[in-house]
C-alpha cells in the first residue's frame, strides 16, 4: 500500500476579479514508503498548494487523498486534524518554532499535545535531536539557533509524532549553501532510515538530484522532468 496516493485532484480558488484560478487540473501522485520525490515548477504554479492539500491542511475540489490507506474525502476538520496529526509531518521555509520554548521543548509539543507522558516525549526528542546534529544546542531557544539550526530542529519536530508522511516546502529556502547542503542530507537520510515518504518542494537542484523522482508542476499538472534541466 501506498503512503500518498493523490487522484485526480483539482483545486480552484476565486481571484480578485471574482473570476475562477485554476491551479491544480486533476494531479495525481503515488508515493511509497521510504521513497523521495521532488516538486519543482516556477513560482505560483501551485506547489504549496499542491502539498497542502496532500497533506490534509486543505481540500480539493475533485481528486482524492488517500494517506496510508485513509482517504480525506467526507472527513471533517476534527477528523482531518486528527489524520494529520497521525500520519504527516511538515516542514516550511520559517520553521514556526515557538519562540519561548527550547528546541527540545518545541520538539516534544507535539508529543505532549498527543498525550505522551512527558519522559517518553522527552526521550523520543532527544534522539530525534541527536540524529539532526543538536544534542549540545538542546536547551537553546530559536533565537540562540542558526538558521540551519532552526531548520534542523523544525525537521525533529515534524518527525516527532512518527509520521508515515513527510512534506517539505523550500526547506532550504533562506539557508546559505553549507547549512542548505547539510539539512538536504539529513532530510534525505532520515527518509530512507525511517522508511517515511519524504515529498519536497524545492527551488534547489542539489536537494531535487536527491530524490528518486523530480516532478515539474506545470499547467496545473505533475509532469517526470530531469534534475539536470534546473538551474543551481
Ligand atoms: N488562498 C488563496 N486564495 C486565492 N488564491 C490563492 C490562494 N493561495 C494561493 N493562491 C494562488 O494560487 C497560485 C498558486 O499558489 P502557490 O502558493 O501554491 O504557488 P507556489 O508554486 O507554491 O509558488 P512559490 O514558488 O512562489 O511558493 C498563486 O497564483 C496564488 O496567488
Ligand atoms: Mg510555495
Amino acid at each position: 500500500m501506498p503512503v500518498l496516493k493523490a487522484q485526480g485532484i483539482v483545486k480552484t480558488y476565486r481571484g480578485g476579479d471574482g473570476g475562477v484560478l485554476n491551479i491544480l487540473n486533476g494531479v495525481d501522485l503515488t508515493v511509497e514508503r521510504g521513497e523521495m520525490v521532488a516538486i519543482v515548477g516556477a513560482s505560483g504554479a501551485g506547489k504549496s498548494t499542491l502539498l497542502h492539500v496532500m497533506g490534509a491542511l486543505d481540500r480539493p475540489n475533485r481528486g482524492d487523498v488517500v494517506i496510508d490507506g485513509e482517504s480525506v474525502e467526507g472527513r471533517t476538520d476534527e477528523e482531518l486534524a486528527l489524520l494529520r496529526n497521525r500520519k504527516v509531518g511538515f516542514v516550511f521555509q520559517f520553521h514556526h518554532l515557538l519562540r519561548e520554548f527550547s528546541a527540545l521543548e518545541n520538539v516534544m509539543m507535539p508529543l505532549r499535545i498527543g498525550g505522551t507522558e512527558p519522559a517518553e516525549a522527552r526521550k523520543r526528542a532527544e534522539e530525534l535531536l541527536a540524529r539532526v546534529g543538536l544534542t549540545a544546542r538542546k536547551h537553546h531557544r530559536p533565537s540562540q539557533l542558526s538558521g540551519g539550526e532552526q531548520q534542523r530542529t523544525a525537521v525533529a519536530r515534524a518527525l516527532a509524532t512518527d509520521p508515515v508522511l513527510l512534506l517539505a516546502d523550500e526547506p532550504s529556502g533562506h539557508l546559505d549553501h553549507g547549512n542548505a547542503e547539510r539539512l538536504h542530507e539529513i532530510l534525505s537520510k532520515l527518509a530512507r532510515d525511517l522508511e517515511i515518504a519524504l515529498v519536497v518542494v524545492t527551488h534547489n537542484a542539489s536537494l531535487a538530484g536527491r530524490a528518486g523522482r523530480c516532478l515539474l508542476l506545470a499547467d496545473g499538472l505533475l509532469a517526470e522532468t530531469e534534475v539536470g534541466r534546473l538551474a543551481t
